[in-house]
């Protein structure tokens, strides 16, 4: 589904000193894997996303999505590929515009049309469908600017629309990180539901290496811009954190220290 071979991405910064975020990273991930990322902070996770997704060019290397070589294409042309969920809230959703017209962007960026459709009462009935499944009662409230709706609300519609046109990969970046407990929790299990029933294929960060544990069927561990730990199931099925932290020590000689990696 992706295949990543010994991708490199070398940054430098104005004084031209370089920084190599990732460096020889090999993946091989399979139709419905879900991958849970983990490392500490200036690892390289954002970095392999965003390689993925195209944002970046690599330096060295190459990426297959679903038997296609996408190297060397621009962001736009593979977008309808991808699904994506950032950690702020307010970056997947337009604010001043409806939910249904959220929801009709998402589909248009998905069928890869140019012109901005009109909402269709065929297309009202789906987005209601899609909606209720969320249980927030956004299935009433179409027509309201999605600027009203709270960080939760709009992360969960982000979400959706991350995942309208059943993309071949789901890219999550830390989605649960900037939202209060209760509300994560309340992310996270949608995000488990909606990956369930739509059999997608995720590639998702997280700083809880509690939910790492948790979610999907395969971990990776990220440091210094390489891939340090794979942990599949069965063996990953019953892993406590702390062993996944004392694997972590085994590999590096170090303790995982981030004060953004939450231990429990
Ligand atoms: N656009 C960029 N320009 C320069 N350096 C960057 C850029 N993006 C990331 N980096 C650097 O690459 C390294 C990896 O960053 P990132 O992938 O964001 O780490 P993580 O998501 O694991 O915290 C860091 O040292 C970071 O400063
Ligand atoms: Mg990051």
């Amino acid at each position: 589904m992706l295949r990543i071979s010994q991708l490199r991405k070398v940054f430098s910064n104005g004084s031209g000193v370089e920084m190599t975020a990732l460096d020889n990273v090999n993946l091989d991930v399979r139709p419905g894997d879900f991958i849970t990322i983990i490392g500490s902070n200036g690892a390289g996770k954002s970095t392999l996303l965003n390689v993925i997704a195209g944002v970046y060019e690599v330096d060295e290397g190459e990426i297959w999505i679903d038997g296609e070589n996408v190297t060397n294409q621009p962001e736009y042309r593979r977008a309808h590929l991808i699904g994506r969920v950032f950690q702020d809230p307010m970056i997947g959703t337009a604010a001043s515009m409806t939910i249904e017209e959220n929801l009709a962007m998402a589909m248009k960026r998905a069928k890869r049309l140019r012109l901005v459709p009109g909402v269709t009462a065929k297309d009202r009935a789906r987005f209601r469908e899609l909606l209720a499944v969320l249980g927030l009662g956004l299935e009433n409230r179409l027509q309201e600017p999605v600027g009203l709706l709270s960080g939760g609300q709009r992360q969960a519609l982000t979400l959706l629309m991350a995942t309208i046109s059943n993309p071949k990969l789901l890219l999550l970046d830390e989605h649960t990180a900037a939202l209060d407990p209760k509300t994560a929790e309340m992310i996270c299990q949608l995000t488990k539901r909606i990956v369930e029933n739509r059999e997608l294929t995720v590639l998702m960060v997280t700083h809880d290496l509690k939910q790492a544990l948790e979610l999907g069927n395969r971990t990776i561990m990220m440091d210094q811009g390489q891939i340090i730990l794979d942990l599949q199931d069965p063996e990953r099925a019953d892993m406590t954190v702390d062993e996944l932290l004392d694997q972590f020590e085994a590999v590096r000689g170090k303790r995982l220290l981030d004060d953004r990696v939450l231990l429990v």
